[in-house]
């Protein structure tokens, strides 16, 4: 394996192995039989002020007000049809994702924690938000403040400026300082700033000043993302004819930039939770929102997933523009949320495989009894012969308690936590083909 950067692995299996679902089973018969005690609420918003030249996240730009208000028109319907489909339910957290979540004003803030309760008591849970520093203004975050966010992520990526425009956001750092400021005095239990390393022109020393200006803050928890280019994206327009898809300069200069990245938290304080998040040590743990490996998550949205023990399901996925917004648009029109559309049915060796890919990727690794407990085998009876390779690597060691990837063997979950996707889910990204 000549690069770590295969794959972010932030969900098994990735939305792109997801297929239509015929016939679509009905909400009531996808749950009827699942855990309902300790759910997750996600609820997408697929607005941005700008696209990022790196960004593949599900989202649009320039969406008119009345498409933003359309969209929670939308949700609403959508989230009575999923309360009739679930039943009975409690929830354990919630989140706001995207895109952007504060492209939304205050008011309409307001209205979509007022959906989100009917499912969660906001106040009483976890309850997180992105966000991103121009959006970030002090009558969102009231809002927010207000109806009991104790999580707001902020997109930083660079604190230097010449970096976040060759990242293909140009955003100035002044900007950033301010909406930290104003998260700060509006006063959440727990502060993320998201990083990017591998940007061109990016140095050890402009990397040193980025962590500084973050660690100036005293974040509760700070994500270090490794810079990919992507198909379809502005960097990858740009850079992809000219490198190819996993440029290995950048690759070589993502390594050190990470080593580096992490030694620096670690002497900071912080303790590393996977290989992309660091929490500052005495923080409060927050439910890491892409690693869960238990079931039960609900999403409301047109780019939300929702996890049941063997159906994952959504709506389409695109990245590309013109596929966006006509996802967007059908979802807004759309009357009829009582059935699951796209998906993929987890077997039981495919549930097991996700258990093993989603802990194995956390600092923590896979504690042998509770997947015993779980699955009914021991974790190594199962992936023996496939974590054989990683062993001899040094990355992954086997003790009586865990499985866990070494400090060197986290340095490689890009790489790690791809090699181990089943055949099946493999074959099915290969052969994704946008609409
Ligand atoms: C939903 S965004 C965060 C909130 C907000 N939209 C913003 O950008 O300020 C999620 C994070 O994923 C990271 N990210 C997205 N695409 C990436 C890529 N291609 N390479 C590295 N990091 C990426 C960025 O750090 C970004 O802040
Ligand atoms: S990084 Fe954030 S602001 Fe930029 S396009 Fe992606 S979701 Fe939108």
């Amino acid at each position: 394996m000549t690069s770590p950067y295969q794959g972010y692995v932030y969900a098994y299996p990735h939305k792109t192995a997801y297929r239509p679902l015929s016939p679509r089973p009905t909400l009531r018969s996808v749950w009827a039989s699942e855990d309902r005690s300790a759910l997750f609420l996600y609820l997408h918003v697929p607005f941005c002020e700008m696209r990022c030249g790196f960004c593949n996240l599900f989202t649009r730009t320039g969406a008119p007000a009345e498409q933003a208000a359309a969209y929670l028109g939308a949700l609403d319907r959508q989230a009575r049809a999923v309360a009739d489909g679930l039943g009975e339910a409690t929830f354990a957290s919630v989140a706001f994702g995207g895109g952007t979540p504060t492209y939304l004003t205050a008011a309409e803030l307001d209205t979509a924690c007022d959906i989100a309760s009917r499912f969660a008591s906001l106040g009483e849970i976890p309850f997180g938000v992105e966000s991103s520093p121009a959006t970030a203004t002090a009558d969102r975050l009231a809002v927010l403040k207000d109806r009991g966010v104790t999580r707001l992520s902020l997109g930083v990526q660079s604190f230097i400026d010449a970096e976040a425009h060759a990242a293909g956001r140009p955003q100035k750092r002044a900007l950033v300082e301010d909406a930290l400021s104003r998260i700060r005095a509006a006063g959440f239990a727990t502060l993320n700033i998201d990083l990017i390393y591998g940007i061109a022109g990016q140095t050890p020393a402009t990397w040193a000043q980025s962590l500084d200006a973050a660690l100036a803050w005293a974040p509760e928890e700070i994500y270090l993302y490794p810079l990919y280019v992507r198909p379809l994206t502005g960097l990858g327009r740009r850079e992809l004819p000219l490198l190819g898809d996993s440029p290995p300069v950048i690759a070589d200069q993502r390594l050190s930039l990470y080593r580096q990245g992490r030694d620096h938290l670690l002497a900071a304080g912080y303790e590393q939770v996977s290989m992309r998040m660091f929490r500052r040590l005495g923080s409060p743990a927050t439910p890491a929102e892409y690693s869960c490996q238990e079931d039960g998550m609900v999403g409301l949205g047109c780019g939300a997933r929702s996890y049941t023990a063997d159906l994952h399901y959504s709506f389409e996925y695109a990245v590309e523009i013109g596929h966006v917004r006509r996802i967007i648009d059908e979802y807004i029109a759309e009357q009829d949320f009582a059935s699951a559309a796209v998906g993929f049915t987890l077997s039981d060796s495919e549930r097991r495989r996700r258990h093993m890919i989603q802990s194995l990727l956390q600092a923590e690794g896979t504690d042998r009894s509770f997947y015993k407990k779980r699955f009914g085998t021991d974790p190594m009876d199962d992936f023996d012969r496939e974590l054989a390779p990683f062993a001899d690597a040094g990355w992954v060691s086997v003790d009586a308690d865990a499985i866990r990837l070494t400090h060197e063997g986290l340095a490689w979950s890009d790489a790690i936590g791809p090699a181990l996707f089943s055949p099946r889910v493999r074959a099915l990204m290969d052969g994704y083909r946008p609409q």
